[in-house]
């Protein structure tokens, strides 16, 4: 999909579709539906219609509810072949949430039309708290996000969307360069976050670590970043005893990727991303049960949400210098598999008595942590789909956040409500530390079931104190089960985000 955006008079805009939206009145939800207020473009394009949207909306066929929609065709006086008449909600109770039901309403419209290209009016959708360049971001995104198709292994691809084009119109406001770098910008993101979900959707047999580290080249490729990938001799070699014991059980070779992109100077201290790359885990010895299974394909989505994150970076030619650090596997159970009990030497020096096969991510991950340090970072993130506790204790809708420093994570937590791609700090507290204890190496690599996303965090705490450092847990949020089930490209959002905020040499405020 192509996005442009300009100031446009509503009235003589041709296009398939013309998008306008309207405010409910307060009390619309009881039953006077016949009270719109048309947004600023809505009411030059109704005088230019002589009061035909007026009309309609007085019809009462529009829901006051954000994201209902009213498709009107060939309004005499209007150049566009149809208008899209959608409901912002209620005026008070237009938020961040109303927003984005306002756009996938639009966006579930316009994807069921024969119209080819689309106007959307950007003013009318703007949050004021929010400005416009947050509106164009997050009208890019939300469009992009409802219009993403997975179909490449039906054997029959379903007919897709035939809306191709769409242009973010002003009126009223004109289209500054910090709005044309907010679409820059948010097209670069959707490019990232389609990448990320693509990775996370593609089966086992196919997104394996070889596969990721071919991704990983073509990006180096296309975006002249600098790659190396580490093979299973060089990790033997640097004493990653940790990773290895993980992939032991697997037939497919691990890697770790190393991928940097440089859009700052030099001597700039990089961010580094370390995202887990399980591409399947089925638990190892430690056997997983076998409903849902199958979703342990997305146990990779760390390390799809690194790859998309620079390449959001890098396409955006982002000032910011960036390593992603990819650690990727498979836990396979079998013969030469890793048993519990086992006791291994991590990178770190560090000995760990492997309790439970299934808690695999932390093993990887402070293996690549250790190695991150060697770049000398401002910060280190990690993303992981690490703990089933922590979806217990946040559910679907907030990224568990941890970190050993506070402003750090009040920075991630500020770019995720701005990104709208929210997180959740728990502790990490030396208290919880105890559960890890072992009688036969430094320490363990489970600590039981109460508080299982912070044990886990504190683990990985023990391979980062020299470091500034948060942990991402996105096992509740980097894919939906059920009927959608699929990935969502999170935290994909936050990261561009986080990294243009805190890492850039601008755009804090837009
Ligand atoms: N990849 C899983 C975590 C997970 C489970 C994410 C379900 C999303 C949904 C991770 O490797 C794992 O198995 N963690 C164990 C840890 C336990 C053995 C301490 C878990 O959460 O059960
Ligand atoms: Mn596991
Ligand atoms: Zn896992």
């Amino acid at each position: 999909m192509q996005f442009s955006i300009r100031a446009l008079a509503p009235e003589k805009t041709r296009t398939g579709c013309l998008v306008l939206a309207a405010h409910a009145a307060e009390n619309s939800a009881a039953g006077d539906t016949s009270s719109f207020t048309l947004a600023r473009a809505g009411q030059l394009a109704d005088r230019a219609a002589s009061g035909a949207l007026k009309r309609a909306l007085a019809q009462g066929d529009l829901g006051a509810k954000a994201g209902s929609t009213l498709l009107l065709q060939r309004v005499a006086g209007l150049a566009a072949e149809r208008v899209l008449l959608v409901s912002l909600g209620a005026r008070g109770e237009f938020e961040v949430g109303a927003f984005r039901s306002a756009l996938r309403g639009a966006a579930v419209a316009l994807n069921g039309l024969g119209a080819k290209d689309a106007v959307l009016y950007a003013t009318d959708f703007s949050l004021p708290a929010r400005g416009l360049p947050w509106t164009v971001r997050n009208a890019v995104l939300g469009l992009r996000e409802a219009a993403y198709r997975f179909d490449q292994m039906k054997s029959k691809k379903q007919s897709g969307p035939k809306l191709v084009s769409v242009t973010l119109a002003l009126v009223g406001a004109p289209a500054t360069a910090q709005v044309q770098g907010a679409l820059k910008e948010a097209v670069a993101t959707g490019d990232g976050i389609d990448l990320a979900r693509t990775l996370g959707n593609l089966p086992p047999n196919i997104c394996t670590p070889s596969y990721l580290a071919e991704e990983a080249r073509k990006l180096a490729r296309q975006f002249k970043l600098e790659l190396r990938v580490l093979e299973r001799a060089d990790m033997e070699k640097a004493g990653m005893g940790a990773l290895l014991a993980v992939t032991a059980g697997s037939r497919q070779p691990p890697k770790l990727i190393v991928l940097r992109y440089g859009g700052a100077a030099k001597k700039k201290r990089p961010l580094v991303l370390v995202g887990k790359g399980i591409t399947f885990d089925t638990g190892g010895i430690s056997l997983k049960p076998a409903g849902d299974m199958d979703e342990m394909k997305f146990d990779m989505s760390g390390a799809g949400s690194v790859l998309g994150a620079i390449r959001a970076l890098a396409g955006m030619r982002a000032p910011v210098n960036v390593v992603g650090v990819i650690p990727t596997c498979e836990n396979m159970p079998g013969g030469a598999a890793t048993r519990p009990g086992d006791i291994v030497t991590s990178l770190s020096g560090q000995t760990v008595e492997i309790l439970n096969t299934d808690a695999e991510g932390r093993l990887i991950l402070c293996d690549a942590l250790t190695y991150s340090a060697r770049f000398d970072p401002e910060a280190v993130l990690d993303i992981a789909t690490l703990t089933g506790a922590c979806v217990i204790a946040l559910g679907h809708v907030a990224t568990g956040l941890f970190a050993n420093d506070q402003r750090l994570a009040d920075a991630i937590r500020a770019a995720g409500d701005d990104a709208w791609d929210r997180v959740w700090q728990m502790p990490v507290w030396e208290d919880y530390q105890e559960q890890l204890r072992s009688n036969f190496a430094d320490f363990a690599n489970v600590g039981g079931r109460p508080g299982g996303s912070i044990t886990a965090a504190c683990f990985l705490a023990r391979f980062t104190r020299k470091l500034r450092w948060a942990h991402l847990d996105i096992a509740g949020t980097a894919w939906k089960s059920g009927r959608e089930k699929g990935s969502t490209g999170r935290p994909v959002r936050l990261l561009v985000r986080y990294a243009l905020r805190a890492h850039g040499a601008r755009g804090a405020s837009s």
